[in-house]
């Protein structure tokens, strides 16, 4: 009888403090920052390395993740790359385009995280059989990859030679160790690239350019940091010629705005800093709030 009271109070004391530590709410996931809706994680992985990254990288950013699963599974004997095995007899073959077994849709997205394992110091040949499959252009691709030790870079140039149409961010190598802070900033800085955050330094004054989403900012961005001469224009604009060209969606905005940022032709970056009507056509890059009269002299502006 003893026994079933303390057995009865100690079951008691349990419910306690387990309703104690409950606060009635449900239970919260800190990895997720926010949830994108335009962002894929999509991955291929033979064995596991890059996968456990990619659902890291998913759960940070809370946005969907996809597997590209090949038709023909990679088997142990098919990765030795101390043999002659399949693997190795694909990177080797400039032809191989191993299959994809999944249809994958990519349409929704603007920004898709790219991962895979370096073999060989590049990009597993699945990767441009994804390449060929699918149209990525317009859409912002940041890749990320493991390796034993390889760097991601040889893989990017690879990637951008293939098809020069795609905009593909820098991206970066993991280790299966590397820690959420390193994940965590991975993420930071590409969402604040892809949201599209600029500095102007202008008379030593630091201003923000809003910058649109497209492929001529995206292609922009890789240029920085950039310091331009920018000579005066018409007492209303100042600009420069870029070293290389930039994609264009060029049109007439019939009213330029002080602040406007703007390219004009595929080379020519200029700032507005007086609103007037025109009739020229530009491609827009951003805005400039609260930008003042630049002056009457040509000036040197740093983008970073
Ligand atoms: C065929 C093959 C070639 C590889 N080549 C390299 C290489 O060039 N450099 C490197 O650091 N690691 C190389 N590795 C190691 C893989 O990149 C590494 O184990 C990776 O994390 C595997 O990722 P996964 O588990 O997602 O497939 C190679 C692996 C294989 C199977």
């Amino acid at each position: 009888m003893k026994r079933k009271v303390v057995l009865s109070l100690f079951v008691f004391f349990l419910l306690l403090i387990l309703i104690g530590c409950g606060n009635g709410k449900e239970p919260v996931n800190t990895n997720v920052t926010k949830s994108n809706n335009d962002t894929l994680i999509l991955y291929f992985s033979a064995t596991g390395t890059t996968k456990k990254i990619a659902e890291r990288i998913s759960t940070k950013l809370g946005s969907d993740i996809v597997e590209i699963i090949p038709k023909e599974k990679y088997k142990d004997e098919d990765l030795d790359y101390n043999s002659d095995c399949r693997a190795n007899r694909e990177q080797n073959d400039s032809k191989a385009r191993p299959e994809i077994k999944n249809k994958i849709d990519i349409s929704k997205y603007d920004t898709i995280y790219l991962g895979y394992p370096i073999w060989w110091g590049t990009n597993p040949k699945i990767i441009l059989t994804l390449l060929d499959s699918y149209d990525f252009t317009g859409k912002t691709i940041i890749p990320f990859c493991t390796s034993g030790s390889s760097g991601i870079g040889q893989s990017v140039a690879d990637l951008r030679k293939y098809n020069k149409n795609l905009t593909i961010l820098d991206g970066k190598r993991f280790s299966v160790n590397d820690s959420d802070e390193v994940i965590k900033k991975f993420v930071n800085d590409n969402t604040n690239e892809v949201d599209n955050n600029m500095k102007a330094i202008i008379n030593g004054k630091e201003y923000e350019i809003k910058l649109e989403k497209n492929e001529t900012v995206n292609s922009f961005i890789k240029m920085l940091p950039l310091q331009l001469d920018m000579k005066e224009l018409n007492g209303n604009e100042k600009y420069a010629y870029l070293d290389s060209k930039l994609p264009t969606n060029v049109f007439n905005p019939k009213r330029i705005n002080a602040g406007d940022v703007m390219l004009y032709g595929d080379d020519c970056l200029v700032i507005f800093y007086k609103s007037f009507d025109t009739s020229y056509s530009y491609t827009k890059m951003g805005h400039i709030d609260n930008l003042p009269n630049l002056g009457k002299d040509n000036i040197t502006i740093k983008f970073e």
